[in-house]
């Protein structure tokens, strides 16, 4: 099974509780046991971590090589829309980046439609709630096979 690593950043530990009508009823954890199912069923083990503080989101996007993740899955939250030192992050690991948001971030607020990961990521998936994070399993296995990972 490859190993691939899911990070969430700041806030969406309140999955579930927080604008429900624009971010859906579930938890991140039952989004984690979704995706880890549906990964699982297609070769890959995903790991979850969530994180409200950069300096943490960049050491686990630093470490991701050392451990051996072929792939790394990433909500950034709303670090997406200002974080250089994420950006930085992403630009030094090679491996197959793909940046995933539940909401729509173009039909939003203005501040929203500006993201530094996108401009690392191999491709990015918005939108479509916690089903976000499922096709962003198949994004990343469709990277993966034609990379020959
Ligand atoms: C989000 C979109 C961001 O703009 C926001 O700050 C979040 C969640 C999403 O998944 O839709 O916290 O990344």
């Amino acid at each position: 099974m490859k190993k691939i690593l899911v990070i969430n950043g700041p806030n969406l530990n309140l999955l579930g509780k927080r604008e429900i009508e624009i971010y859906g009823k579930d938890s991140l954890k039952n989004i984690e046991l979704k995706t880890k199912k549906f990964a699982k069923n297609n070769d890959i083990d995903a790991e979850f971590k969530q994180s409200n503080e950069e300096s943490e989101i960049i050491n686990w996007i630093h470490d991701c090589v050392k451990n051996d993740y072929k792939g790394l899955l990433i909500n950034a939250g709303a670090y997406t829309h200002t974080s250089i030192a994420i950006f930085d992050a992403l630009k030094a690991i090679k491996i197959p980046i793909v940046e995933i948001h539940l909401s729509n971030i173009h039909k939003r607020e203005e501040f929203r439609k500006k993201s530094f990961i996108s401009q690392v990521a191999d491709g990015v998936i918005f939108g479509f709630g916690s089903y976000s994070y499922i096709l962003a399993i198949m994004a990343i296995k469709n990277l993966l096979t034609n990379k020959n990972v």
